[in-house]
């Protein structure tokens, strides 16, 4: 018997081999589940079908060998335990999404081909026999996709949710709007699309080289559009909802609205609106403050909470400097009349008036840690991204909080050491080790105030990712230690722990042509 450790990422709470025979696999192997459990059985089952070619009908056949899925309310809702004795695999789990994780865990136990969309009845599909006990740290455990500065088909963005759910990442946050594009179908107001989802072209180069040097190597002369209709978001949602993934929709206030402003100027400051940006960057034009906008954006929320059964909905809230709202006579009568000190403590209140749209649906607001600036929303959660401070500030008043710090879990920052290695990126570096030795509870806080810290996630922003397997060059293997970092415990095993098992796990994103970046400086392909 191998005395490796077996190699399962995310690392499970307690995983130990038996020194008993393999159990194999066969097309007389009988697949048995209650119904508490029968989703995640059939899930299992369809994918043993995919890759070996036979057929495993659940609960209607028996079996030389046996596949057992066991329902145990005492275990925790994401939690499992997973037997493999030489003929019978037990999974026992109190829950469907934890019955879905152990068989993610059993998955891995076989070889990397069962990822394979290609029958391989030629393989010897044998799973080493183990005694596991799992369940995560956080349940947050999340990944952003920016699908406004480039937008990806959606069958790359299935893709894509099948690899986050095969590392029990359970938040996928869609980027859905920004300055450059605003990529979903609204139906009472179609020009969002028709004009919104629209730009002549996408900046060359840097922009900081850009703006650093006066120089712009201007654009690239290439038309960039596309959204998602209400149908393709419906489809996504219930593609993810059967791996355990919610879909968190962003819809960005008061700032990064230029796309929207383009399509209905009546929403901004301008007595000209500006185009839908053909730039990166931080953007000055931002939503008026008048009760005809917020009546746009209820019926925008309305439309986008029947689409996403989620109890989160992000409202953006980050980097909308305030230029417009500091030149506008009449948004300063309107701060005066509120009694309001300054342009934070208008953002502030008009944050207040998304989550009280959100509350009439029953959703919890998710903003940028800049809705802290002018007072805290009561029901907010905060995802700090510029550092720890957010989430700090957020847990001691109460708040739950995110991590997502962009100096360890930005995933368009550079992997390498030496960034001239690699493709152009938006700068920043956080290589493998940097992200799997992030720790994301922050020491200054109390065991108390550290139960307001929900979980972790990372960002994918796609300034300079414009194709999808770019965006997997990005995500993997960044996303393997963020999947670590979100399940195990505080004392989870070390980096070179991690790199033992990434080896083969590796195999695994080969078998399903994901584009990772090769981790060449720490193991050999
Ligand atoms: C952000 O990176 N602007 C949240």
């Amino acid at each position: 018997m191998s005395s490796a450790p077996l190699p399962l990422v995310p690392q499970p709470n307690r995983a130990a081999r038996l020194t008993q025979p393999d159990f194999v696999l066969s097309a007389d192997t009988a697949i048995n589940a209650p119904a508490a459990l029968l989703s995640s059985a059939q899930f299992l089952a369809d994918r043993l079908a995919t890759c070996t070619g036979w057929d495993f009908p659940v609960n209607a056949k028996p079996g030389e060998t046996r596949i057992k899925f066991n329902h145990l309310s005492t275990l925790a809702p994401d939690g499992y335990q997973l037997i493999v004795a030489p003929q019978e695999i037990l999974i026992s789990a109190a829950a469907p999404s934890g019955a879905f994780y152990a068989v993610q865990t059993l998955l891995q136990l076989f070889p990397p081909a069962v990822f394979d969309a290609q029958p391989r009845p030629d393989l010897p599909w044998t799973a080493p026999c183990a005694d596991i006990e799992d369940a995560p740290r956080f349940r947050w455990r999340g990944v952003m996709v920016d699908s406004s500065r480039y937008f990806q088909p959606l069958p790359a963005l299935k893709k894509f949710i099948d690899v986050l759910a095969q590392h029990k990442i359970n938040v996928f946050h869609w980027h859905l709007v920004d300055d450059q594009g605003w990529r979903i179908e609204i139906k009472k107001y179609p020009k969002l699309t028709e004009i919104g989802s629209k730009r002549r072209e996408s900046p060359r180069g840097h922009m900081a080289v850009n703006l650093r040097n006066g120089q712009s190597l201007g654009g690239d002369g290439k038309p960039i559009e596309g959204f998602y209709t209400q149908d393709e978001v419906r489809e996504l949602v219930a593609y993810a909802a059967a791996r355990h993934v919610n879909i968190l929709p962003e819809i960005e206030m008061p700032g990064h609205a230029q796309a929207a402003i383009a399509a209905y100027p009546e929403l901004g400051l301008l007595a000209e609106a500006k185009p839908v940006s053909c730039k990166w960057g931080i953007h000055e034009t931002l939503f008026n403050t008048k009760p005809e906008t917020f009546a746009f954006l209820e019926d925008v929320l309305a439309e986008v909470v029947a689409l996403f059964p989620f109890e989160y909905l992000h409202i953006g809230g980050d980097e909308a400097i305030k230029p417009q709202w500091e030149n506008d006579v009449a948004t300063q009568a309107h701060l005066k009349e509120l009694g309001l000190k300054d342009e934070h403590e208008l953002q502030s209140w008009f944050i207040r008036q998304a989550e009280a749209i959100l509350q009439k649906h029953h959703r919890k607001l998710v903003g940028w840690d800049e809705i802290l600036e002018g007072g805290l929303a009561e029901t907010a959660t905060v995802m700090s991204w510029r550092g720890l401070e957010g989430a700090i500030e957020s847990a001691k008043h109460g708040n739950d909080a995110i991590m997502c710090p962009n100096p360890f879990v930005y995933f368009d920052h550079y992997q390498a050491e030496d960034w001239g290695t690699e493709p152009l990126g938006i700068g920043g570096n956080s290589p493998l080790a940097k992200v799997h030795g992030y720790e994301p509870i922050p020491a200054e806080l109390t065991a108390e105030q550290a139960k307001h810290i929900i979980g972790v996630q990372g960002q994918l922003w796609t300034e300079y990712i414009a194709t999808p397997s770019r965006l997997e060059f990005m995500a993997f293997p960044r996303v393997c230690a963020l999947a670590e970092i979100a399940w195990c415990p505080q004392d989870r095993p070390d980096f070179a722990h991690f790199l033992t098992r990434l080896k083969t796990h590796l195999r695994r994103l080969d078998v399903q042509d994901v584009r990772y970046r090769a981790p060449l400086e720490y193991v050999q392909a």
